[in-house]
């Protein structure tokens, strides 16, 4: 193993004993971990604050088998130690700045991740935009741009657009050369959605099915990447051209789709799909950061895309962030900050 000369016995971390509100949420002081094989420890700078964490916290989304089960999903920070490499890949030098997909703990002063997981820094980024990437797009690019790029002129349709994750999707289907819809709860949020570039629906005001056909002049969108789940579910049949494809990627509206219009599929030759990103393998997560590293990181570099940042708090605060994001009313990312950069 190589490390850096100042790694500490112990580090601050959030923990949490119990499911709960926000208040389950302290700081601990626990043992800095080990990188194993292929692993990297990261003295963290800032730590993104997603929905899955809040739902993990309230005891609704358990960590995979194996997984680190502290909260923390997206980091950047400073490469501090490197275990043993694996035969394919070569460990970074120590002392190079990264952003990482971790599998948990990231509300801490160090964590580990897996060194396929890791990405350049973007240059002109400081931490808390570098953490803000990570999770969402991961998420995005391996829901709507693999296992292809999708052809120019894709529609896509993105369910709450304002999001940490819509507003990702809203800004690659764009650079990509896609057209964008978006639904959004108020009309603050919409003008945010056709800012990025994408054709805002309040869905408190308005039928986002009604809105989708009149804006498609009733062909449809090729492509829905959705979070409601259930309570979309027909509607967002209803809304796809034929051969279209609907991702889900989260239930806040419900697992269960009542009085599901199977036929519908079944004539329009739709595809139905769906992932989770945080049980899917290393192999997997680290093909999907090489796709990020050809085809985003530049965009990145080059200012074309970038995150949007609603707030920071400091780590010993992660309750208040949570807090608000549960409160709905941020647009973009909520990010911990934990170390200077
Ligand atoms: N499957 C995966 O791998 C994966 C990975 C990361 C995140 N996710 C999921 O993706 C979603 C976004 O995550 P995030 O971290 O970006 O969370 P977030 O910023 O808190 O976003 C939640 C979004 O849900 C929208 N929403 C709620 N009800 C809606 C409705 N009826 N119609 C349209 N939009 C609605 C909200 O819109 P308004 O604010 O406009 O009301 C808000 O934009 C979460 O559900 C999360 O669990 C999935």
């Amino acid at each position: 193993m190589t490390t850096h000369p100042t790694i500490p016995p112990s580090m601050k971390a959030v923990c949490f004993n119990e499911p709960g509100g926000p208040d389950v949420l302290h700081v601990e002081s626990i043992a800095v971990p080990t990188p194993g094989r292929g692993e990297v420890l990261i003295r963290v700078m800032a730590a993104g604050v997603n929905r899955p964490d809040v739902i993990q916290r309230q005891g609704l989304y358990p960590p995979p088998p194996g997984a680190n089960p502290r909260l923390g999903l997206e980091i950047a920070g400073e490469v501090v130690a490197c275990g043993a490499p694996l035969e394919d890949s070569t460990m970074p030098a120590i002392g190079s700045r990264v952003c990482a997909l971790t599998n948990g703990g990231g509300y801490a002063e160090y964590c580990l991740a897996p060194v396929g997981q890791c990405l350049p820094w973007p240059d002109g980024f400081d931490a808390v935009q570098a953490a803000a990437l990570p999770e969402t797009y991961f998420t995005v690019w391996s829901n709507l741009f693999m296992p292809s790029l999708p052809s120019a002129g894709t529609r896509v349709l993105i369910h709450g657009g304002t999001s940490g994750i819509g507003t990702t999707a809203i800004q690659l289907v764009r650079a990509f050369g896609g057209e964008a819809f978006a639904t959004a709860g108020s009309a603050e949020k919409c003008a945010l959605c056709e800012t990025l570039g994408a054709r805002a629906i309040n869905y408190r005001e308005e039928d986002f099915l009604a809105r989708i056909r009149a804006m498609t002049q009733d062909e449809g969108v090729n492509t829905i990447l959705d979070m409601i789940g259930g309570a979309y579910f027909n509607r967002n049949l209803k809304s796809l051209a034929p051969e279209g494809r609907l991702v889900i990627i989260a239930l806040q509206g419900g697992a269960k789709a009542e009085q599901a219009d199977l036929a519908r599929i079944m004539t329009r030759r739709l595809i139905v799909t769906g992932s989770n990103l945080r049980p899917r393998d290393a192999a997997t997560k680290a093909r999907i950061a090489r796709g990020l590293q050809t085809h985003v990181w530049p965009l990145l570099a080059k200012g074309v895309i970038r995150p949007l940042i609603y707030a920071t708090f400091p780590l010993e605060q992660a309750a208040d962030a949570q807090s608000a994001m549960e409160t709905g009313e941020h647009s973009g990312k909520i990010i911990l900050r934990v170390a200077s950069d």
